[in-house]
């Protein structure tokens, strides 16, 4: 297991989970990274952790460039398991070595680990100096969690940005130069709106944060390293971020008898003939994680269920508990649905779209079987509602 040099005396020492393919209820398809990164200064430093079953690989790394007993500080940007899930066995290799973090970080590990360990405390604006390096600690709370805190190298240019501008993609490439950019774009952009997403206004605060640094790599804990395309992560972040949405439609639905299926498609031709962007996406073939891809940047979120015991379809619930969760803010929703007797799903529906805040386009529903004079209206309808 070889380590990956950064820059002189900096390294990638993490790990690739090339199996996962569920990470919290995201789909990861391609797998992911868990980012370690060893610094060899005066002092010995370890940038986060890696996954507990994988912290042999983790080891492995360091060991080919320092004894591991050796590290003085483990910095722990996050508490989350997938970056702090080695850090008891570390610990137990290097049992003087100090664990610095966040005073949140702190209170999470020892919530979930039990251990007295050595902590060191930081907050934004303080400085570890290791040698010819310092480490300067920038708190960036609720990207992802309460504790979360990035950590820059001034004297490099590094930013270790934990959570923020990772991708899950386990790859035997490093570096964003070395892997194809609308593959790396995609799973960036799939990472935000499935972890980021209900955080844009922190991400906006920690841009004014991070706006005086002059930053040649960012070294996120997920996927990929920005070396060659940090100012195209950084413009996307900052879109993403923002209210700065396209004019796009995603429609969302299951269907029973294809009826909800029928009001769908016609839906779907009402912004086809605006010329507005569409994406058809029925939550028999897609999985929740990537349809918020795709609702990262589109204004119109239009979603169908049919009735089925008094309720709209459990896949269609699940997918809106998530896309609430997720809080997608500024945009227009669309309930419709066909039915047999009751039609209750398709209000329940616009409660939840209303309930995300959404403007409403007047909800469509349709019972039994739609014939085409119907669907002609539902189509000059919301073709009209959307001018
Ligand atoms: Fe990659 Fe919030 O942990």
């Amino acid at each position: 297991m070889k380590p990956v040099k950064l820059k002189e005396n900096i390294y990638w020492v993490g790990a690739i989970d090339w199996d996962v393919r569920n990470f919290h209820g995201y789909l990861t398809q391609k797998g992911t990274t868990y980012n370690a990164y060893l610094i060899v200064d005066k002092k010995i430093v370890l940038i986060d952790t890696v996954k507990n079953h994988l912290f042999g690989e983790m080891i492995s790394r360091i060991s080919e460039v320092v004894d591991p007993g050796k590290i003085e500080y483990v910095v722990s940007n996050h508490v989350e398991m997938d970056h702090s899930g080695s850090i008891p066995e570390l610990m137990k290799i290097a049992p003087n070595a100090a664990v610095v973090s966040s005073p949140k970080g702190k209170a999470g590990l020892q919530a979930h680990y039990k251990k007295n360990w050595r902590f060191i405390t930081v907050n934004t604006g303080d400085a570890l100096n290791i040698g010819e390096r310092n480490i300067n600690f920038i708190h960036t709370p609720m990207v992802h969690w309460p504790d979360n805190m990035v950590s820059f190298i001034p004297e490099e240019k590094i930013l270790f940005s934990n959570d923020a501008f990772g991708q899950h993609i386990a790859s035997s490439e490093r570096f964003d130069d070395e892997f194809p950019l609308d593959v790396l774009l995609e799973e960036a952009s799939k990472y935000y709106a499935n972890i980021v997403l209900p955080y844009g206004a922190q991400v906006q605060n920690i841009f004014g944060k991070l706006a005086d640094l002059n930053i040649d790599i960012i070294a996120p804990s997920h996927g990929l390293i920005w070396r060659s395309k940090v100012l195209q992560v950084l413009e996307q972040y900052q879109k993403w971020s923002s209210s700065n949405i396209d004019e796009k439609a995603v429609i969302v639905y299951d269907t029973m008898w294809n009826s909800t299926e029928k009001i769908a498609y016609a839906v779907q031709a009402a912004f086809e003939n605006k010329g507005i962007t569409t994406k058809m996406m029925t939550l028999k073939n897609n999985h929740i994680s990537d349809i918020m891809t795709h609702i990262l940047t589109a204004k119109y979120i239009c979603v169908g269920s049919p009735t089925l015991n008094n309720n709209m379809l459990p896949t269609v619930a699940g997918f809106l508990t998530y896309l609430k969760g997720l809080a997608p803010k500024n945009r227009v929703g669309l309930a419709f649905g066909s039915y047999g007797w009751s039609g209750q799903s398709i209000g329940q529906v616009e409660d939840v779209l209303k309930g995300c805040g959404f403007s409403l386009i007047e909800k469509i529903s349709v019972q039994y079987v739609p014939e085409e004079s119907q669907l002609e209206k539902i189509t000059q309808k919301v073709e009209e509602a959307i001018h």
